[in-house]
């Protein structure tokens, strides 16, 4: 089996270190993807859950073309070959996207909108049935999927898994674009803090996170030297919390709903405190954010994943990302093991 897999764009070489983690083997790469060669089919599971990948092909299927219509003819012959032996009665994915440049996005779009029109003429019952997009469901799906590397060239497959970024929509009210990360957090994990749920963040200012938080009627402790902004500074449900955050300890007894962290710190030092907070029980559900710009981020994944001792292991659900909105970071979405059941009431 090979499988082509996408990434932010100079990530390639990391993406290649992590799926080394599982054993396989890059066979080739370019802007924003790498192809693996033949794996084992026992080793398929690993990279179902990678930090650095994007989008995953299964079989993929090289295709170069000399031009956009002929591109999107030999898509449909071959879209046309995998549904013969097929009755097609639900929705059916697809997906035609590119490398993240401007020329080649739209490239996309042509051939996606030539590769439509022929469906159309050759099985118009078949393109009503057509869904966009690669259903996030932590496991490959069927359906027709197509990423263009360069004008000419690309790849097609018939199985495809996402690893579930997006790019979100900003809030006008949110008071910085961090917002967008925690947004994205949520939707990776299938959970978000709830009305009248309890959340810690950590290095708060100026607020996007915790606005994120009270958005869905939450109750926020915002641990920051610096100051919150408008409109989370006078909310009614946020106390702000002018401390050092890397010290703080939530109050006694409580287990807080939600731990948030996004601080610009040594991910090390970061995940030290995490782990800490996971080991004593002090929260439920964590995001936290890693800046990984200035360490070695493969390294950073093992002393995640290590077992025993690892934050993993005080885990019971635990994503590992690269966000769309994500720079030289990471996010950890998860929910941990609690080892404690009493409750603490909010004063
Ligand atoms: C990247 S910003 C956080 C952005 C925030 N999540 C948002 O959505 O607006 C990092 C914040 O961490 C705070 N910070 C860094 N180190 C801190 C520390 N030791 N204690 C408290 N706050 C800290 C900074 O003041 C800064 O406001």
């Amino acid at each position: 089996m090979n499988l082509f897999i996408t990434c932010k764009s100079g990530y390639e070489k990391i993406l290649s270190r992590e799926i080394a983690l599982y054993d396989f083997i890059t066979k080739n790469s370019g802007n924003g993807w790498i192809s693996i060669k033949s794996v084992p089919k026992s080793q398929i599971s690993g990279p179902e859950d990678l930090c650095f990948g994007q989008i995953i092909f299964k079989n993929p299927i090289e295709i170069t073309a000399p031009s956009s219509n002929a591109f999107a003819s030999k898509l449909i012959d071959l879209f046309m070959d995998s549904i013969q032996k097929k009755i097609l009665s639900s929705s059916w994915p697809f997906f035609f996207s590119s490398v993240n440049n401007e020329k080649l996005i739209s490239r996309a779009k042509t051939i996606k909108t030539y590769w439509n029109n022929k469906l159309n003429k050759k099985a118009s019952r078949v393109s009503k049935l057509l869904k966009n997009g690669i259903p996030y469901i932590s496991k490959f799906g069927e359906g027709f999927f197509v990423y263009l590397t360069d004008f000419n060239h690309g790849f097609a497959a018939l199985n495809a898994l996402s690893l579930g970024q997006k790019r979100m929509k900003m809030c006008q009210d949110a008071p910085s674009r961090s917002y967008l990360k925690i947004e994205e957090a949520y939707n990776i994990i299938g959970l978000e803090p709830r009305k009248n749920e309890k959340v810690i963040d950590l290095g708060a200012a100026p607020g996007g996170w915790t606005y994120s938080a009270l958005k869905r009627g939450a109750y926020v402790i915002a641990v920051d030297n610096g100051p919150l902004n408008e409109p989370i500074k006078s909310h009614p449900l946020v106390k702000h919390i002018k401390e050092d955050a890397l010290k703080f300890i939530p109050p006694k007894g409580l287990i807080t709903d939600w731990l948030f962290c996004d601080i610009i710190e040594n991910p090390d030092i970061i995940l030290n405190i995490i782990t800490k907070w996971l080991k004593r029980s002090w929260c439920r559900n964590f995001i936290v954010n890693l800046k990984v710009g200035r360490t070695d981020p493969i390294a950073i994944l093992k002393k995640i994943k290590t077992p025993k001792t690892g934050l993993s292991s005080y885990c019971s659900l635990l994503k590992i990302r690269q966000l769309y909105h994500d720079r030289e970071e990471i996010t950890l979405a998860g929910t941990s093991i609690l080892k404690r059941k009493k409750n603490y009431i909010y004063p």
